[in-house]
């Protein structure tokens, strides 16, 4: 949540600042700020309430020159999303500004204690809280900036990624983390000299560099124009910065004449899959090789259970990877909300493989879940997307997605990604415990190969939602159904309309229907059902017999060739046959499309739905 961008060289900070807050704007959009110092030693800040655009409406005609600056874009927590409210924050006497990623968990606390000492506050942040303590460790123990920020940082709880300029220095810039990510880039400018970026991602980085360093938790650097850059703990022992290259490409990061990232991350899924695949499914053997699990085969072969941790459309996509793992493999899986886990002292046991999905690798809850699992001795095993993020850093092994950036907030292709994955390491489980027959293992291989081609046709054959989508404007509550695989699916379907279009909707397993949400339908009652000619066909026609009975309006994702279940819809889209297990795959594509679709009917802003950012770093 919240992103924040840093600059220090020769270049004019302004732009690339500007250009960086836009490339960040997905983790949050309540209201945007930036601070830079001028050629005259002045610390100016400016700050709009909305959108990036409208902080650049608000500086026309200002002054904006400098070559060091910070800025942020914010997803608000503490004090309601006003220009007061927005970072960067002065501190009293105006000599430092500071922008904050994370919360501050103690700032009452600390705000309470500062006012004993005369500190006055305009804002209701904890941000404000952090700037105004530095500057009382500056002025009380008379310290430089970077000692301040050490001892303040000390008597802070909870997690923070912090920039910080001081106008009595106008030529270094100081920052750090703790729970929440910032990156340092390290480049050169024209003339040959190095300069620094920084950022909460690397999306407002690649394009100026691809030399970066992931700054650890409870480290302080300090970047100054003289290329110098120094890193040290709180405890102030000096750290070796350790450069690493960015795998990511500009052209990731654009819309590529889509109308918006959400429809290209859906176009994208065939793609993004085979990279996925690519390497990790060798078909000369019909074989799976997984680099992830090749030096902890016994972990997993050992283990009497796996613990999947994940939150939201990673949380749908662990599930089914729990129905694919415990078939495949014969181990129990349970798959936890990571935020009800880390608070309700779970059992965990030393042979226990805890495996945590997320796209960023930086949710808050998803974290201190497995940080947990690691303190009770399991071994912990990352799925994400985000090369290099805390969780995937945090665990003891771990494969990534390779789906590229996800920017649109609501996930599609990470989705798709971590249901493959799963799949992949179901799969490579079950190649060294023996619990498949050769025949089935290597017709899944198979299978799971032309995954992408089916989706792709799958993308092809169901264009006409757009027109139809518009049937839905106006309504207000949706069902969605799903047996087996597909009552996931039938949740993931839900959550994509809920957060985009905000119409409330419920993905159930179909069974379930007759035991409470039937109550619901009625002529107005737009009911999703996932129908594969698979699995529970039968009994899934029949749930279906029974909302046509109540007069509920039936749109079906089903098999190509299917004529009965077609026949019983107002509206059906086709996907290919698959394995029962593969089906999520596919059907999930055209709910992903009817949640775009509807949400642009109703005119509403896809890749920024309210209230919404696309990393959670804050529980
Ligand atoms: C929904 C969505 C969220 C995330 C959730 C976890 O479209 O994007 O529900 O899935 O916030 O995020 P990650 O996967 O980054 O841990």
């Amino acid at each position: 949540m919240c992103g924040i961008v840093g600059y220090i060289g020769e270049e004019q900070a302004y732009p690339i600042l500007i250009k960086g807050l836009h490339r960040l704007e997905y983790r949050g959009y309540d209201s945007a700020g930036v601070s830079l110092i001028n050629a005259k030693g002045e610390l100016l800040v400016y700050k709009a309430k909305g959108k990036v655009s409208a902080l650049e409406a608000s500086v026309e005609g200002k002054d904006v020159s400098g070559t060091i600056g910070i800025a942020h874009t914010r997803w608000a927590t503490h004090g309601e999303p006003n220009e007061t409210n927005a970072h960067p924050h002065y501190s009293q006497s105006k000599n430092l500004t500071l922008v904050h990623n994370g919360i501050i968990e103690n700032y009452k606390a600390l705000r309470a204690e500062l006012e004993k000492n005369n500190m006055t506050f305009c804002s209701e942040t904890d941000t404000e809280v952090l700037v105004q303590l530095v500057e009382y460790m500056m002025n009380s123990h008379h310290c430089d900036l970077y000692t301040a920020v050490q001892l303040a940082l000390k008597n802070v709880v909870g997690a923070y990624a912090i920039a910080i300029l001081e106008k009595s220095h106008p030529d270094q810039l100081v920052c750090a983390r703790k729970g929440s990510p910032l990156i340092i880039g390290v480049g050169k400018s024209a003339t040959g000299r190095k300069e620094f970026f920084l950022g909460s991602d690397a999306t407002p980085i690649i394009e100026h560099t691809k030399d970066v360093i992931y700054l650890n938790d409870e480290e302080i650097a300090i970047m100054d124009r003289t290329g110098r850059l120094e890193i040290t703990n709180l405890a102030n022992v000096k750290q070796t910065p350790q450069l690493v290259k960015l795998q990511m490409n500009l052209d990731e990061l654009e819309k590529g004449g889509y109308a918006h990232f959400m429809l290209k991350e859906i176009w994208e899924q065939p793609n993004a899959l085979r990279t996925c695949i690519r390497g990790r499914l060798n078909m000369a053997d019909k074989d799976v090789l997984l680099s992830g699990i090749i030096d902890h085969k016994d972990k997993f072969i050992n283990c009497k259970r796996i613990i999947i941790c994940a939150c939201g459309t990673s949380w749908h996509s662990a599930l089914i990877g729990k129905y694919f793992i415990e078939e495949a493999c014969q181990i129990p899986v349970e798959v936890e909300y990571a935020s009800e886990f880390r608070y309700r002292n779970p059992v965990i046991h030393s042979d226990d493989v805890v495996i945590a999905v997320s796209q960023s690798g930086e949710t808050a809850d998803t974290l201190a879940a497995i940080q947990l699992a690691k303190e009770k001795g399991a071994f912990l095993y990352g799925i994400c997307n985000v090369i290099g993020s805390s969780i995937a850093r945090a665990t003891h092994s771990g494969t990534y997605l390779h789906v590229g950036p996800e920017i649109g907030v609501a996930s599609t292709k990470a989705f798709t990604g971590q249901v493959i994955t799963l799949a992949l390491l179901g799969l490579a489980i079950a190649k060294e415990k023996k619990t498949l027959s050769d025949d089935m293992f290597h017709m899944l291989v198979e299978e799971l190969q032309m995954i992408p081609d089916k989706m792709q046709w799958t993308l092809e054959h169901n264009k006409g939602i757009d027109e139809y989508a518009k049937t839905f404007t106006y309504c207000k509550n949706f069902l969605y159904l799903g047996r087996g695989y597909n009552y996931p699916v039938a949740m993931e379907g839900a959550l994509k309309l809920k957060e985009i279009s905000y119409i409330h909707a419920e993905g159930y397993p179909a069974a379930e229907m007759k035991h409470g949400p039937i109550a619901l339908v009625d002529e107005e009652m737009p009911v999703v059902v996932i129908a594969p000619k698979r699995g529970n066909y039968d009994k899934v026609v029949s749930n279906i017999q029974e909302i046509k009975s109540r007069k509920g309006k039936i749109i079906s994702v089903v098999t190509e060739g299917d004529t009965v279940v077609k026949g019983m819809s107002d509206y059906y889209f086709t996907i290919p046959d698959t394995r029962d297990c593969y089906v999520p795959l596919l059907a999930v594509i055209p709910l992903q499309l009817l949640s775009y679709y509807v949400a642009i009917a109703k005119g509403c802003n896809v890749d920024q739905p309210r209230n919404l950012a696309k990393s959670v770093t804050v529980e």
